[in-house]
């Protein structure tokens, strides 16, 4: 049974809305995301019909469109889509749960969700969701904090953080889920996907201090081709048939 805990998760989102900005678009953070969505945004097809799941304050849907193309965000967190709507008013924004998507079958060429399925109670649920709104030949692609001994003691990090009431944007314990490639094919796989590719990426972190952030970022690529082992974020993109 998950023990994800979707409520908490709600209001947490809601309480932060005003900050997270502070968080991903500051500083280092605006490094991390933009190294992320590069990853995402090479793997989609460009100027088409993006959907994102959890999309937060719209970082990523506004880094989508200006490729062109329109972008539609969703999200548990009505504070964070309202914070979306104020960044990209082009786009369309809406409360829900990527688990039950409020869109018509066949409506998207593309379906991103960064750093938001660890989040997610019913992770089967979400991939059914996303590959009937997706079109034939559509591509999904997901990046999101992944099951490794790297990241192994992340959960009790979060819960003596949220017992010690460390203010941090995702440092609280939510029972989230992290997966590992071989969970990740199979979810994709299961759910009708084809060409997974699941890969690891991220070796600079945002709590890092500026010094070994900087050189982190330097040797990011190398770690990603040549020593995946050491990125913590997992990558998986795959296409529903034409
Ligand atoms: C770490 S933030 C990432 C936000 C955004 N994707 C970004 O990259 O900046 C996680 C987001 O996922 C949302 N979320 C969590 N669980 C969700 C679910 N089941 N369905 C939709 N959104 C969810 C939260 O409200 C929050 O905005």
């Amino acid at each position: 049974m998950s023990s994800i805990k979707q409520e908490k998760i709600r209001n947490h989102y809601d309480t932060i809305a005003d900050t997270y900005d502070t968080h991903y678009d500051h500083h280092r953070g605006r490094n991390y995301h933009t190294h992320i969505s590069n990853h995402l945004i090479n793997s989609l097809p460009k100027g088409r019909d993006l959907l994102d799941i959890g999309c937060g304050t719209g970082l990523f849907v506004s880094k989508y469109i200006e490729h062109g193309g329109h972008g539609t965000g969703l999200d548990i967190s009505e504070k964070m889509v309202v914070k979306a709507r104020k960044r990209c008013p082009q786009c369309d924004f809406t409360v829900g749960v990527g688990e039950k998507l409020p869109f018509r079958s066949e409506s998207f060429d593309a379906v991103s969700s960064l750093l938001v399925f660890s989040y997610v109670k019913d992770p089967e649920a979400m991939l059914a969701e996303t590959y009937r709104v997706l079109r034939p030949g559509g591509t999904i692609a997901l990046c999101t904090l992944g099951k490794k001994l790297l990241t192994a003691g992340i959960p009790a990090l979060y819960q003596i953080g949220e017992k010690i009431k460390v203010k941090h944007v995702v440092m609280k314990d939510f029972g989230e889920y992290y997966y590992n490639e071989k969970e990740m094919d199979k979810l994709f796989t299961d759910a009708g996907y084809a060409d997974v590719s699941v890969k690891w990426c991220s070796f600079a972190h945002i709590d890092m201090i500026d010094p070994l952030f900087n050189l982190a970022r330097k040797i990011e690529p190398f770690v990603e081709k040549r020593v995946p082992s050491l990125a913590y974020n997992i990558f998986v993109c795959a296409k529903k048939a034409e």
